[in-house]
């Protein structure tokens, strides 16, 4: 198996590189810019912007990869809400550049999604449900996700996630786990939604459910996730249990309070039978993985 890793300074990306390393799995790590991981051996990464299609072509070249793990996107739902040509090129058009190069190579291509392309008024989601974003980002990885599903190859897999959450090396972003974790220690005055519900998942479970599913050869979608669906406000109240942090400056707000710019649906979570069967998932439980952080 030879591995190519877009993303690779992201949190997934960095997790998929640190298992490619324990288990001698033959990877090329790529992301944007430099290397921003110094778990990865600079001679295992090459830069690539995924939206440039000359640098595909001499990366596939370069590598001539078997699977593609392709975890590199714009997260910020926000940020895609106020500038949807550019994430429609990196969360869609990049998709079909790479997954053409895949085809090319007859490599497997593993597309990283979300539960945004749901409308989370039902929740506990299983990969036979119908789509229905609610913001642009949602809407970005649906149409990302189409371009595999409406091609004559299946030699692809997509990996629904939820809030991912672990350590990594100089990531250019926070999550809501480590957020809370901080702000509880400090006593900051927390307002925290209680009406939009997830199931946050441990990063390295997830970068072990994509490689199984590489390892494998495993097509079609697959939801992984953690294994408990609870509102915003119960992941910040266990977080404090757990630090035994005071909860007197924590109180309960709406979605509508933070108005934000993108729309989110309010409840999502999986149905993780499929993960479970096919896979042996075995996801780590919230307060398994908080010590670990
Ligand atoms: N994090 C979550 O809560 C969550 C939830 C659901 C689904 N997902 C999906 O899971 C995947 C991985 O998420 P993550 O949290 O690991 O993401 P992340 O930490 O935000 O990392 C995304 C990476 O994409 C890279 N990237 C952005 N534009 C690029 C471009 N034009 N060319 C090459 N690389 C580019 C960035 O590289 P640089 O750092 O080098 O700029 C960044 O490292 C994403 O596809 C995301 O949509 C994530």
């Amino acid at each position: 198996m030879r591995v190519l890793v877009t993303g690779s300074n992201g949190l997934l990306g960095q997790k998929i590189v640190s298992l490619c390393l324990k288990n001698k799995i033959e990877f090329l790590a790529t992301s944007l810019g430099e290397n921003r991981n110094q778990d990865c051996p600079n001679v295992n990464y090459q830069s690539l912007d995924i939206t440039i299609q000359s640098e595909i072509k001499s990366i596939f070249n370069l590598f001539k990869p078997t699977h593609v793990i392709h975890t590199a996107a714009i997260t910020n739902v926000d940020f895609c809400e106020q500038h949807e040509e550019e994430c429609n090129l990196i969360n869609t058009q990049a998709v079909e550049y790479l997954f053409n190069a895949a085809k090319l190579y007859e490599a497997h291509f593993q597309l990283l999604s979300t539960d945004f392309v749901f409308d989370g008024e039902k929740g506990n989601y299983s990969e036979e449900d119908e789509v229905n974003p609610l913001s642009i980002y949602g809407k970005s990885k649906v149409n990302a996700e189409r371009i595999l599903l409406k091609d004559e190859s299946d030699n692809w897999s997509i990996v629904r996630t939820i809030i991912v959450y672990g350590t990594g090396n100089n990531l250019s972003r926070s999550n809501i786990i480590y957020w809370a974790k901080d702000a509880l220690a400090k006593g900051d005055k927390l307002s925290i939604i209680d009406d939009q519900f997830r199931a946050p998942t441990w990063a390295s479970d997830l970068a072990w459910a994509c490689l199984e599913i590489c390892k494998h050869n495993e097509k079609g979608i697959y939801h992984i996730s953690g294994p408990e669906t609870m509102s915003i406000f119960e992941i910040v109240s266990r977080i404090a249990n757990h630090f035994s942090s005071s909860t007197e400056n924590l109180s309960r707000s709406n979605s509508k309070d933070l108005n934000q710019p993108a729309k989110r649906p309010p409840k999502t979570g999986f149905n993780l039978s499929k993960a479970k069967r096919v896979l042996a998932y075995a996801p780590k439980t919230l307060e398994e993985t908080l010590d670990l952080i």
